[in-house]
C-alpha cells in the first residue's frame, strides 16, 4: 500500500491484509542482535594458526533467520559470511579481534555461536618459523572470554551461549549455571548428525532455570527458527517496535 502514496487511490483490503501479514512476518523488527560465529584462528606466526573445526553454519543460520524476521543483526564471524539485507558483517580471525568487534555493539540479544579458542600462542613469532630452526616451543595463554564480557555488562542483554561438548548434556547444564546465560544450546559434536560442518544439528536447550529440552535432529535452519521463537517468547517487548 505504501506505493500508492500520493495517487489518491485507497488501498484495497487485500493489500492492507498483505501489508499486515508482511509486518507480522517481521516480528523482530527494531530488535538489535549480535551473533558470533565460526572458529577463531590464533596466530603462531604470520602464516600458521591454531584453529578448530567450526564451520560457522549454525551461527550464520541464526543471523540470517533474525534478519529475515526483521532484526538489525551484527554478525561477527571468522567464516566466509552470508550477505543479505539486515546483516552487518564484521569479519575477524582471532578471539581478540572478535572481542573488539563485540565491544562496539550494545545489542538487546547476543547469541554466541562461535567456537572461540580457549588458549592462544603467547607472543606469536613476527617472522615465519623455519623448519631448519627445529620444532618451536609453544607456550599458550588464555584468550579473553567474549560471552563473559557481555554478561558482565549487566545491562540486561539477553544472552544465548553454545556448548559444543563430547559427552552428555550435564556438562552443558553446569556451564549454563556458571556462565549466567539466559539460554544455552548444547550439542554433541561427536554425534553423526550434529558435528562440525553438518547441515543438521541435534541440540538440547538448557533454560535459565536449568531445565532441559531435547530437540530432534533438524536442519540448522530449523534449529535457528525454533531458537528465535524461543527467544522471542522470552523478550517481553519483541514485536512492539
Ligand atoms: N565463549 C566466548 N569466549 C571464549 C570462550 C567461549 O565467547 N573465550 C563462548 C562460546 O561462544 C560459547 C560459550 O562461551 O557460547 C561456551 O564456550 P565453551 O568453549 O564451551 O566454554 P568454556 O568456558 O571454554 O568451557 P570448557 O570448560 O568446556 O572449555
Amino acid at each position: 500500500a505504501g506505493g500508492d502514496v500520493g495517487t489518491g487511490r485507497m488501498a484495497e483490503p487485500e493489500e492492507i491484509a498483505d501489508e499486515a501479514a508482511s509486518m507480522l512476518d517481521r516480528p523482530l523488527e527494531g530488535l538489535s542482535v549480535l551473533v558470533t560465529a565460526g572458529g577463531t584462528r590464533e596466530a603462531l606466526d604470520p602464516v600458521r594458526y591454531i584453529g578448530n573445526r567450526s564451520s560457522g553454519k549454525m551461527g550464520h543460520a541464526i543471523a540470517r533467520e533474525a534478519a529475515r524476521r526483521g532484526a538489525e543483526v551484527h554478525l561477527v564471524t571468522t567464516a566466509p559470511p552470508p550477505v543479505g539485507p539486515g546483516l552487518e558483517v564484521h569479519q575477524v580471525e582471532s578471539a581478540q579481534e572478535m572481542l573488539e568487534a563485540v565491544e562496539k555493539v550494545t545489542p538487546q540479544v547476543a547469541v554466541f555461536a562461535a567456537a572461540v579458542a580457549d588458549f592462544r600462542p603467547a607472543g606469536p613469532s613476527p617472522e615465519k618459523l623455519a623448519r631448519a630452526d627445529g620444532p618451536p616451543p609453544i607456550t599458550l595463554e588464555p584468550t579473553p572470554d567474549i560471552l563473559g564480557s557481555v554478561v558482565a555488562r549487566g545491562d540486561g542483554t539477553f544472552t544465548v551461549g553454545f556448548a559444543a561438548e563430547t559427552g552428555g548434556p550435564q556438562r552443558a547444564v553446569d556451564k549454563a549455571a556458571r556462565k549466567g546465560v539466559d539460554l544455552l544450546v548444547y550439542n554433541d559434536v561427536t554425534a553423526p548428525d550434529s558435528g562440525f560442518g553438518s547441515d543438521t544439528n541435534r541440540v538440547v536447550i538448557v533454560h535459565r532455570d536449568l531445565t532441559t529440552e531435547e530437540w530432534p535432529v533438524l536442519p540448522k535452519q530449523e534449529v535457528a527458527a525454533r531458537l528465535w521463537d524461543l527467544i522471542a517468547e522470552r523478550l517481553p517487548h519483541a514485536g512492539d517496535g
